[in-house]
């Protein structure tokens, strides 16, 4: 997301990755895009003045900060009027036989896999446990309507899995 953005920004514009954790941060600027600058801050209290950014967005982000409404309350603060949201996040199929399927998977196999891999089985089992958590989409546009969000789309990916809200200020 980082690098589209870039790609749009071109030379006069600016794109900024933003994250709280300092290992993430090393890990993005590995990647060498160009045009992007890494700024280490807490979502929940952007170092950024209000209507700073023409857009903004946040890919598998939202469901890591700890109040999710004060984290969007900070992106509307720092968008322009008329300015853009993106949010892409995990989130429940709507098929109810590929639900099951889904929840066999996330929470059988991939903290299996990802226990047997990385040493760390807790960590692949708090995944699926906050994506339960985590709103549903139709949930989700109503918080985002309450801040003042308008123009809002939903668009769900491969049944639902992942979902994009997009919305403008
Ligand atoms: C699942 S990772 C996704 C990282 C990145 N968006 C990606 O797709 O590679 C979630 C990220 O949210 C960051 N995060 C969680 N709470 C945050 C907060 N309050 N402020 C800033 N970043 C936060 C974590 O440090 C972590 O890097």
């Amino acid at each position: 997301m980082a690098a589209l953005s870039a790609s749009r920004t071109g030379d006069t514009g600016v794109s900024l990755v933003y994250d709280m954790n300092r290992k993430m941060i090393e890990q993005g600027k590995k990647k060498s895009i160009k045009g992007v600058t890494f700024v280490q801050g807490d979502a929940e209290c952007l170092s950024f003045p209000d209507e700073s950014f023409d857009a903004v967005s946040i890919g598998f982000g939202i469901r890591n900060v700890t109040h999710l409404e004060t984290g969007f309350k900070e992106i509307f603060r720092v968008l322009k009027r008329g300015g853009k949201m993106c949010c892409l996040e995990f989130s429940k199929p709507d098929n109810p036989f590929f639900r099951f399927l889904y929840d066999v998977y996330s929470f059988r196999i991939m903290p299996f896999i990802g226990g047997l891999m990385t040493g760390s089985k807790e960590a692949y089992t708090a995944f699926p446990e906050s994506i339960r958590a985590f709103p549903l989409p139709h949930e989700l546009s109503l918080i985002l309507k309450d801040i003042g969000f308008k123009d809002i789309i939903i668009q769900k990916l491969t049944n639902g899995i992942a979902v994009i809200h997009s919305a403008k200020k």
